[in-house]
């Protein structure tokens, strides 16, 4: 296992501008100084460089614009700097969205992903160099997998079943990081986790949403009953676990990431908002009564759970976050972030984008 170790000399993160890639950048820029960090990113709705204000300017930091599936960009890159190491964020992420555009979804989830390994095979001499010397860490999600009933678990021997658009997508993006490892011998990576929330995502998801709404007084929707059960991980717990198989992960393996912290909807917003009832020194109770059952999702998945076994008993990863204590640390996240949320929420945060890059 230790000739397996990768040290990065340049990583290139694509959607380092959305949620857990700005994470991941918070994360890695100031603690690996002596390495080049290079952003790529088309700046969709969901990228947002206020996001990475504070380590904008730091000196192992750059930022590009630029679409994934841009093959020829994505040589340039590669020839313009030594990659070792890839990891792979960027994607169309919302599942409601992915049921009104599948096709967007398509062409960056699947596209995207064949261009970038295509990119990554061109530049690097897998023939000649030690096979610790590159890595790209493609970073995917449990959906893929489908949904599981009352009980069981997803793990490594799940076989694929993804059922909206999104997780069909991602699935799909799997399946040709898997043949580039096959056939050609890329050292890949993947790695599947559960629903994340933390700092800087984006209010369309439930946790932020929610928060954002119990703020301004609005209804907080709540899809059928609320009884659908997601596996909660904080976004700082699945950086540390990518930071991990980044170093220690094998070729060719897959890793599961989850917290282990299953919750139906109903139960989740239910200590979600006590915990801002009691950050804003009001009622509790006073958010709950915001919450509005509304229509279902199409083809609403039921539940997800994670089996992490592998990658906490083989690479030493666990999630130090409780639940209630990553919603706390979440709840006075948004709310001493006043300025972020509002350029969200006022749409200001594309004026300021659109003030320097073409974007729409
Ligand atoms: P996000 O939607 O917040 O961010 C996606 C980023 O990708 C944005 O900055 C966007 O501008 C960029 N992007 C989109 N299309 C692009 C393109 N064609 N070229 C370059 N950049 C492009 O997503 P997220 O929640 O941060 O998720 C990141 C990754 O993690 C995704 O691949 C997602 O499938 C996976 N994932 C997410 C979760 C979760 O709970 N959010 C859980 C497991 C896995
Ligand atoms: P979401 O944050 O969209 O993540 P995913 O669909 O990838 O799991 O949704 C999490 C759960 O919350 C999911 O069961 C759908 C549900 N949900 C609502 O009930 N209301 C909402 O407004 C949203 C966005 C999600």
């Amino acid at each position: 296992m230790i000739q397996n170790l990768h040290q990065p000399r340049c990583i290139l993160v694509t959607g380092g501008a959305g949620f857990i890639g700005a994470n991941f950048l918070h994360h890695i820029v100031p603690k690996f100084p002596e390495v080049e960090i290079i952003n790529l990113d088309k700046l969709t709705y969901a990228g947002n460089l206020l996001s990475l204000s504070e380590i904008e300017s730091a000196s192992n930091y750059q930022f590009i614009h630029g679409d994934i599936c841009d093959l020829n960009l994505l040589h340039v890159l590669f020839d313009d700097h030594q990659i070792t190491t890839v990891v792979h964020f960027a994607a169309e992420s919302h599942v409601d969205r992915s049921i009104h555009t599948p096709l967007e979804f398509v062409q960056t989830n699947v596209v995207g992903t064949a261009c970038l390994l295509e990119a990554a095979k061109t530049a690097w001499n897998l023939n000649a160099s030690d096979p610790a010397m590159y890595r790209f860490l493609h970073v995917s999600t449990d959906e893929v997998f489908g949904a599981l009933g009352r009980t069981g678990k997803f793990s490594i021997d799940t076989p694929y079943a993804p059922r909206s658009p999104y997780s069909a997508s991602k699935a799909s993006a799997d399946h040709f990081v898997r043949a580039y490892a096959e056939t050609y011998e890329l050292p890949v990576i993947i790695s599947n986790c559960s629903n994340n929330y933390g700092p800087f995502q984006f209010p369309e998801k439930l946790i932020p949403l929610a928060i954002v709404r119990s703020l301004c007084n609005d209804s907080i929707p709540v899809y059928s009953k609320g009884e659908n059960i997601r596996d909660w991980l904080h976004v700082h717990d699945h950086c540390k676990a990518l930071e991990t198989i980044i170093h220690q992960g094998i070729n060719g393996e897959t890793y599961l990431v989850g917290g282990s912290a299953e919750y139906s909807n109903l139960d989740l917003l239910n200590i979600l908002l006590t915990i801002v009832d009691e950050e804003l020194q009001r009622p509790v109770g006073t958010s709950q009564k915001l919450i509005t059952f509304v229509q279902d999702r199409p083809g609403h998945d039921f539940r997800y759970a994670i089996d992490a076994s592998k990658l906490i008993t083989e690479l030493g990863w666990s999630p130090q976050y409780t639940l209630s204590e990553g919603l706390r640390a979440t709840v006075r996240w948004y709310l001493s972030n006043h300025s972020w949320l509002e350029a969200v929420i006022d749409e200001s945060y594309r004026s300021y984008l659109k003030a320097q890059y073409e974007i729409s």
